[in-house]
């Protein structure tokens, strides 16, 4: 009884310390206090679980010591990895924490049907909790193998491109007829003994579905691709919660699930797709080239175009004379760690009278949030960093745009081809602006998509090749 209420009590504070943390986190100004309130949650709902399952255990030093054993190896390889991880390996690596949340879906669902109460061969479990721990490990399994896929692909060990098997739609309306077809037996079978092979099929059933999903999703849609899964290890471990009899980690899982849910929507609508679309493949499959994407397969989309090419020294200049600058980042500039000189350019322009800003594009970079992120690192006023949506009708006014490591968000053909592979997908409209200064290293490379871009040719154009952090530094010694 007392365990009982303690352990309410419990989940009702941790519960409410996720809300909070995630109210706190959907601002830039209160995220970090955002990032504090779950580190405390999850810090009572540790503590309150420990107790319980000791205060429960019939053998409260073994247990003891296992709980010790398996928090211990679980927080020196995460407090190892956290402080290894490079900023522009984030993306894979939360994509890895979600293959962990699936596969610990699919262990509990396992657990908790093979220690089901009345023994090996007559045990009886109701349909109810059958139906749950199908699902569970169903959901679990697809998150696995899909979060390691997206990993993979991430980090660039597999290869971004999709990998489309003839019938792919079909082949996955089938995995998902099949796995209706298992587990309705399932909830049916009476024993482990009896209910075991059916939970193993839909085991690797859901395994062989996670990866095929998201082996055939083609590069440009990586971003919904991350969020979905983020969702999908919400609901996993949801239902792991429901096989546990344990609320929050089902409230917890519902809050992951469902704002990974919004998240999704939040970037199908950054690049102008639907779910569906996504889903079904598309975007990124690579439909003809067209003539600006027509070097995209030899790896150097851009080499062949004409372009201007500028030097510190005049762009110093030319920031220096403009009134209103926009600074476009990318992911060339988490790669660069560029965000601190960026920062402090600025600064300076700022102190110089020169009105800045910072252009974020939902999908800028390799996650959710990945610009805002390091312009926070880098101590950049919240007020000076804009939506998409909130400056792409300014860019007429504006005298110089800064392109610091973007490319496919800048993309002037997303609007005027539609044979291209990024057609329809909303894009900074930053070739508006008078003068354009676009950083990259050099024009060989094409952006996240493999296309070309024919912003590098405009006549207002400029290009300043060379390490972001090193162009924005020889940029600020100039100034
Ligand atoms: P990208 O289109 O990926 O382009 C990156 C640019 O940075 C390239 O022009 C690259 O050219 C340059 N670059 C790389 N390293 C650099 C360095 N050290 N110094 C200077 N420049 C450097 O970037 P984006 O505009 O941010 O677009 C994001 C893309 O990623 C979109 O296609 C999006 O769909 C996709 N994506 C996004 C996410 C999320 S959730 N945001 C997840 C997966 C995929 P060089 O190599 O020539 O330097």
């Amino acid at each position: 009884m007392m365990a009982g209420s303690f352990q309410t009590v419990a989940s009702m504070a941790a519960a409410l310390l996720f809300i909070l943390a995630l109210a706190g986190l959907s601002r830039q100004k209160t995220a970090k206090q955002g990032n504090y309130l779950g580190m405390v949650g999850m810090a009572v709902a540790i503590g309150a679980t420990t107790a319980l399952a000791l205060a429960q255990s019939p053998a409260p030093w073994m247990a003891a010591a296992l709980l010790a054993a398996a928090l211990a190896v679980g927080a020196v390889a995460g407090i190892a990895k956290a402080r290894r991880v490079q900023m522009i390996a984030m993306p894979q690596l939360v994509a890895l924490l979600h293959c962990f949340v699936g596969a610990a879906a699919v262990l509990v669902g396992f657990d908790s049907f093979l220690l089901q109460p009345g023994g090996w061969f007559e045990g009886r479990m109701n349909v109810y909790h059958l139906g749950e721990v199908g699902l569970a490990v169903f959901i679990g399994g697809v998150t696995f193998t899909g979060s390691i896929v997206a990993n993979l692909k991430l980090s660039g060990r597999l290869s971004g491109k999709p990998l489309v098997l003839p019938g792919r739609n079909l082949l996955n309306v089938l995995m998902l007829a099949a796995y209706v077809a298992l587990v309705v037996p399932f909830g049916m079978s009476v024993g482990a003994a009896a209910g075991l092979p059916y939970l193993i099929a839909i085991a690797v059933l859901s395994f062989v579905l996670g990866a095929h999903l998201v082996l055939a999703i083609g590069g440009g849609d990586m971003p919904v691709v991350v969020s979905l899964l983020n969702s999908l290890s919400g609901w996993a471990a949801a239902m792991a919660g429901f096989t546990l009899g344990n609320d929050l980690l089902i409230v917890t899982g519902a809050l992951v699930g469902s704002s990974g849910a919004y998240l999704s929507y939040i970037m199908c609508k950054g690049m102008n797709r639907s779910l569906t679309a996504v889903l079904l493949g598309g975007f990124g499959e690579g439909s003809a080239p067209s003539a600006s994407t027509a070097g995209a397969a030899s790896g150097a989309p851009d080499s062949g175009a004409s372009y201007r090419e500028t030097t510190a020294d005049e762009v110093a200049h030319l920031l220096k004379d403009s009134k209103s600058v926009v600074i476009a980042p990318g992911y060339g500039m988490a790669v660069a760690q560029a965000q601190f000189p960026v920062a402090e350019l600025a600064k300076r322009l700022r102190s110089r009278g020169v009105d800045v800003r910072f252009a974020i594009h939902p999908v800028a970079g390799r996650m959710p949030g990945h610009m805002n992120v390091l312009l926070a690192e880098a101590k950049v006023p919240y007020d000076s960093v804009f939506e998409m949506d909130e400056v792409n009708d300014d860019f007429p006014a504006v005298d110089t745009v800064l392109v610091v490591g973007a490319n496919d968000t800048v993309n002037p053909s997303a609007e005027t081809d539609p044979a291209s592979p990024i057609a329809g997908m909303p894009v900074l409209r930053v070739w508006e602006a008078a003068n354009v200064v676009v950083l990259k290293r050099s024009m060989g490379n094409a952006g996240y998509a493999g296309v070309g871009n024919p912003l590098f040719s405009n006549g207002n154009t400029a290009m300043l090749l060379g390490d972001a952090k090193q162009s924005i530094e020889a940029v600020n010694a100039a100034l």
